[in-house]
């Protein structure tokens, strides 16, 4: 009898996306059990003579894991937008297909990027930690008591303006935002998809920056949403937050290394900008309790949840199975990266 293909699930999934991949009676199906990462020994291992595999934004996809699997590799199916963890050109060179989801989360992370937004701007993370300190009774009501910049007015700068950007601006104009500017990796070039008609319709100017240093300089908000490269590590470094306003918020939905972590506690603790707003961080979730980073009560800091709601999470995991039985029987991906 033939051998069944194999597939390499590197979590434990959520019901309907287990119940999806478990139906298909014709594979082979190596999961790792747990809701915690994978451990990198056992990917290596289990991979071996794989037709597919389903990672996680914690697991590399690089030629040590391409290789432990061998000829029989079709496709890589990440539950995840961003895929900076997948060394694409070896998937390339080897014609491996790559899924990705980078549709079903557009709402879940713009929600969370306005919600960093205000915490940032009203100090939402030190407010909280001083009640939960009990130190309230000693800071009652008093005029400028935790005040921070107001949304209402601001102009709000987007380092990479795709999906998710838009649907953010989309959410930012009923507060009364003045404008927006953007950055992408064509500077000064009109944004090429307008996702939800918003550039068309707007009634605020909407207008790319001719480059980065007009986007730090003229922002209240600077939102970093692109994707993590060569060329955007450390995009956001000390001479980015010295042309920031010093009323000004920076927040990252994007990964950890596009922001220069030191340049950030350094621009904060010298009063560069007003606050920061982060969903993900260099290194994370490695970060110290005793780090800089923790210590600086205009940062808000969560723990990479922006894709995090129960809607969203089953979603992306139906998509990356069905990108994953995609990939092995050569049908259309529900969302495939061009390689
Ligand atoms: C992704 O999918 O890349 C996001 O970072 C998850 O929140």
């Amino acid at each position: 009898m033939a051998q069944k293909p194999k597939v390499v699930v590197t979590r434990a999934l959520p019901q309907t996306a287990q119940r999806l991949l478990d139906a298909e009676s014709g594979l082979e199906i190596v999961q790792w059990p747990s809701e915690q990462p994978c451990e990198r020994p056992w990917l290596l291992e289990h991979s071996k003579d794989a037709a597919g595999i389903l990672l996680m934004l914690t697991d590399t996809c690089d030629e040590k894991l391409l290789q432990a699997a061998g000829g029989n590799l079709k496709v890589i199916a990440s539950f995840s937008v961003g895929t900076d963890h997948v060394e694409r050109d070896a998937l390339k060179k080897r014609n491996i297909r790559l899924g990705y989801t980078p549709t079903c989360l557009t709402d879940a992370v713009a929600d969370l990027t306005v919600m960093l937004i205000l915490m940032a701007q009203r100090v939402g993370g030190e407010a909280m930690r001083k009640v939960l300190a009990g130190e309230w009774p000693q800071m009652p009501w008093s005029p400028l008591l935790m005040t921070g910049p107001q949304i209402r007015s601001a102009t709000v700068g987007f380092l990479g303006f795709g999906r998710i950007a838009q649907a953010t601006l989309k959410r930012l104009l009923p507060f009364g935002i003045s404008g927006a500017i953007y950055l992408t990796s064509k500077p000064g070039q009109p944004v090429r998809d307008d996702h939800f008609g918003l550039i068309k319709e707007a009634y605020i100017p909407i207008e790319p920056a001719k480059d980065w240093k007009q986007l730090a300089s003229e922002s209240d908000v600077v939102i970093v949403g692109c994707a993590l490269t060569p060329s955007t590590k450390h995009f956001v470094n000390s001479e980015f937050f010295a042309h920031m306003r010093k009323l000004s918020v920076l927040i990252n939905i994007a990964r950890g290394p596009i922001v220069d972590t030191d340049a950030l506690v350094k621009a904060l603790e010298e009063g560069q900008i007003f606050g920061a707003g982060l969903d993900v961080v260099e290194n994370e979730p490695n970060i110290a309790i005793h780090h800089p980073l923790l210590k600086q009560p205009r940062c808000v800091l969560v723990p990479h949840i922006g894709s995090a709601t129960i809607e969203t999470r089953e979603q992306m995991a139906t998509e990356s199975v069905r990108n994953l039985l995609a990939g092995l029987k050569g049908e259309a991906m529900v969302n495939e990266v061009e390689l």
